[in-house]
């Protein structure tokens, strides 16, 4: 009898011991099934080819964030990636690197800025149409990025028509690029003229007084409001 009771008591632990190791490894192995579901999601979107890009629209590439949750911080956006600004509409647009600005709080909104050599042609398009975008992209873009600064529309339409980058309309009618990884989209606020009497450290000062010889103006400074933030989704 007592034989009987220790063996159908064996057997019941070993029951319950088997049921534990089942759940944990079918339970693994399900957290491993929805992990790599969500690693081949990411690197879905991460490896889209350029052609890919370009097949999609915008509302499939890129999702509305706010203002405070742009996802790097503006010193690598701006000084390192670089900014395209892009002024105009569909039937034209220009776009040109700036290296030189940034984002805050301005009249209680959060607002960009820019330092602009005043002859550049992107601001006399921003003055037009009052309002502009903000494109940032990863490094394999920074060739294409690059072309944007080293001629003028001014002085042709080559560097838009040459661009491998694909311009497409934000929902409000700006043009920015499907290429991006971020979009800040702005409305054009204010454009100061510096003044040299208005700087107080000698390298700035040289700087503007220089600029002033090859343009006969001094630089402006653009703010604009931000109106939408988007990143690739
Ligand atoms: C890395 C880089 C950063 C630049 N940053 C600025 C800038 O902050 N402000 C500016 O006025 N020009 C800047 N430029 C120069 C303009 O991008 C360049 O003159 C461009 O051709 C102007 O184009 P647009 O006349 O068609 O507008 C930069 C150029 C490069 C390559």
């Amino acid at each position: 009898m007592k034989n009987t009771v220790k063996a159908v008591s064996a057997a019941l632990i070993c029951a319950v011991v088997c049921v534990i190791a089942i759940t944990a490894v079918t339970g693994f192995f399900n957290v491993n099934d929805e992990e790599n579901k969500q690693t081949a999601s990411i690197a879905e979107v991460t490896t889209l080819s350029r052609e890919e890009i370009k097949a999609r629209s915008f509302e499939e590439l890129f999702k509305t964030i706010d203002a405070k949750d742009i996802p790097q911080d503006v010193f690598t956006l701006i000084s390192k990636d670089f900014a395209v600004i892009t002024a105009g509409d569909t039937s034209h647009y220009n776009s040109m690197v700036a290296g030189w600005g940034g984002w805050g709080v301005m009249f209680s909104k959060p607002t960009t800025f820019l330092m602009l050599r005043s002859n550049r042609y992107t601001l006399e398009l921003m003055r037009k149409e009052k309002r502009y975008t903000f494109t940032f992209f990863d490094d394999e873009y920074k060739n294409d990025v690059m072309a944007f600064g080293q001629k003028s529309g001014r002085d042709g339409d080559e560097k838009m028509k040459n661009t491998q980058l694909s311009a497409v309309e934000t929902p409000d009618g700006n043009i920015a690029f499907k290429e991006a990884k971020l979009i800040i989209e702005c409305s054009l606020v204010q454009i100061t003229t510096v003044s040299p009497d208005d700087f107080y450290t000698d390298e700035s000062k040289t700087f503007i007084v220089n600029a002033y010889g090859e343009t006969n103006d001094y630089h402006k400074i653009v703010f604009g409001e931000i109106t939408n933030v988007w990143v690739s989704k």
